[in-house]
């Protein structure tokens, strides 16, 4: 894979939908751009894919639901591979309302939006949908300060923002498809690129981070960043106690860059996983 890609739909449950996407990360493989939809009496869309995707995303999310039926458009973050079609989406969707907090508000420029057209939570409240609540919370690992994750109060299913992202191979239907030394060498590594401040924890405060989401005991895992995690919580907790044990990631540099490009010249399929 050589350039962003959209992967398709995937049905999680009943009323549950991934909009899967990939981004290579040259030199290391891919990682998977996940928004998800939620069809609940109040349909909440989380996040908002890659805006270098946006018809592909577009087509996806109106094959799933009329856009003028959301109600809800929950922005994990800020960052572009989560807002990348927020404003394609806001066009489509004029009953939807934006959920972030107050910094999110500024860096998503919402402030010329009208004010009923956005919805402040904090980590630790919920937003009511009908037949469930969305409980937002703090992921033990995150990039930008305004990041709340999603904890669907019916299923149990958490929605974990850039949190267990894992560098793959491939794209692959299920963590659970990933052979396990792989998959906690992926998570690793893109806990390291994505959070390079957790090593500056030390275990009591590391603990401490994990704790709401712990304390949720998610039946699915839904990162923004992965394919579909249940049952793997040792692996992918050891995954992130690996990443705050490693020496900081160090990107490549303009050299490697070039080498990097020459190779993908040469053999466009193998120098990029
Ligand atoms: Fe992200």
């Amino acid at each position: 894979m050589n350039a962003p890609t959209f992967t398709g739909i995937r049905p999680l449950n009943d009323c549950t939908t991934a909009l899967e996407s990939y981004a290579p990360l040259p030199g290391l493989g891919v990682l998977a751009v996940n928004a998800y939809l939620l069809r609940a009496p109040q349909p909440v869309l989380i996040d908002t894919g890659m805006a270098v995707l946006r018809d592909e995303f577009m087509q996806a999310l109106r094959s799933l639901i009329d856009p003028a039926a959301l109600r809800w458009i929950w922005i994990t973050h800020a960052d572009a591979d989560h807002v990348g079609n927020l404003r394609a989406v806001l066009d489509a969707a004029p009953n939807a309302r934006v959920v972030t907090n107050f910094l999110g508000v500024g860096k998503l420029g919402l402030q010329q939006l009208p004010t009923e057209r956005c919805h402040l939570l904090n980590p630790g409240q919920a937003l009511a949908l009908g037949d469930r609540e969305l409980l937002a919370f703090r992921p033990p690992v995150y990039d930008a300060p305004e990041t709340m994750g999603a904890y669907d109060s019916r299923s149990g299913f958490a929605f974990t923002s850039d949190c267990f992202g894992g560098v793959l191979e491939r794209p692959c239907a299920s963590a659970m498809a990933v052979p396990a030394e792989a998959l906690a060498r992926g998570i690793a590594l893109w806990a390291g690129i994505d959070a390079p401040w957790l090593g500056e924890l030390d275990a009591a405060r590391w603990r401490a981070l994990q704790q709401p989401l712990r304390g949720l005991s998610p039946a699915l895992l839904l990162s923004s960043h992965l394919p579909p995690a249940a049952g793997l919580d040792g692996l992918l907790f050891g995954a992130l106690d690996a990443a705050r044990a490693a020496e900081p990631f160090v990107g490549p540099d303009q050299a490697a860059l070039d080498a990097l490009a020459r190779a993908s010249a040469a053999a466009p399929d193998t120098a990029l996983a």
